[in-house]
């Protein structure tokens, strides 16, 4: 019910009255006041004026089932939220969910991540209450090799959803970082589980720098945050919905088409370094040439001083800028 009377309280423009929210949710008055003074003690500020009845003036900036439920508003994407506290890794628990037949569009979040996880193996700084960490179960009816442009598809709806909440610019360093500037505020990690022609499901796993007023030392000079980048704190439960709400979108568009070539276009405007050298570094040795943006496959094209075009796959390939990390 909490989450429910939080919903109404939001999408009310003004006042709710006491008996509006009894006879909506069919509870009593008392049943009501408690749920007010839950939320109070959570740290929502609620107007309650005689005659007039419940307003809601401010939100905690605390991630919590009740707020996520109530903002996220897609058909699909966040339907079903598990949120966390305290967690390991959202990527593990959603692959534990998705092992158990959860729905496509399952929704894990955490507070704070004790075993966050980054590509190759890094690990991936989580500390609590500063960031969103968040991981999405997709089905895909797709072939197992289809499955890494998701990635590049997440990326897409991420800076889309940073630009509409927070007004930032960010920029997408191929194949799925999101930076600002020439440093990194959001990192995508994509799990998979699958057979030689089916994809069980596919894991999305998001960490978005949101409100860090510092990175950890080895960090410091690559990583930044959306408040450190904007000056205004980030309002988190609003961005984890927006990218739902634009993940839907972008997602969609990948399945009609079974590749990227509804979104590619898109995709090479947003691209950190297009038409710019790059350095590439696999695991067969190095080379340099320039960005060319990426083809339908998701894959980045890179024309070396031979003449010669490069298709770049990702995975245990990096590429960096000559002159630095973007
Ligand atoms: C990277 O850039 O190396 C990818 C970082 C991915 C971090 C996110 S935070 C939510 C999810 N849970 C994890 O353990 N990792 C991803």
């Amino acid at each position: 019910m909490k989450g429910e009377i939080l919903k109404i309280l939001r999408e009310t423009d003004g006042y709710v009255s006491g008996q509006d929210l009894c006879d909506r949710l069919e509870v009593s008055r008392t049943a009501v006041w408690k749920v007010i003074r839950q939320l109070e003690q959570e740290g929502y500020g609620i107007d309650a004026v005689r005659n007039r009845g419940y307003r809601l003036a401010s939100c905690p900036d605390r991630l919590t089932k009740e707020e996520l439920d109530a903002c996220i508003r897609g058909n699909w994407a966040g339907k079903t939220v598990y949120h966390y506290e305290e967690t390991g890794s959202t990527n593990d628990r959603a692959k534990e969910l998705a092992a158990a037949g959860c729905p496509h569009g399952t929704l894990v979040t955490a507070e704070e991540q004790t075993a966050g996880r980054g590509r190759r193996g890094r690990s991936w700084s989580s500390p609590s209450g500063t960031a969103v960490y968040m991981s999405l179960v997709l089905r895909p009816k797709l072939p197992p090799a289809s499955a890494s442009m998701v990635t590049l598809v997440a990326a897409l709806a991420v800076s889309a959803a940073v630009k509409k909440v927070t007004g930032a610019e960010s920029r997408i360093k191929w194949p799925n970082d999101l930076v600002v500037g020439n440093k990194k505020i959001c990192g995508i990690l994509t799990e998979m589980s699958a057979e030689l022609d089916c994809i069980h499901y596919v894991v999305i796993g998001i960490g978005i720098n949101t409100g860090q007023k510092e990175f950890p030392e080895e960090i410091s000079s690559t990583a930044t945050s959306l408040f450190l980048e904007t000056g205004k704190p980030v309002n988190r439960c609003r961005l984890v919905a927006a990218v739902m709400e634009e993940l839907e979108g972008y997602y969609e568009s990948y399945c009609r088409a079974g590749d990227l070539s509804l979104l590619k276009e898109e995709y090479n405007r947003e691209l950190a370094g297009a038409g710019g050298e790059v350095r590439v570094l696999s695991p067969a040795g190095e080379y340099t040439g320039v960005s060319r943006g990426i083809d339908e496959e998701g894959r980045l094209l890179v024309d070396r001083a031979d003449g010669t075009r490069e298709c770049v796959v990702s995975g245990e390939v990096s590429v960096r800028g000559l002159y630095g990390y973007v």
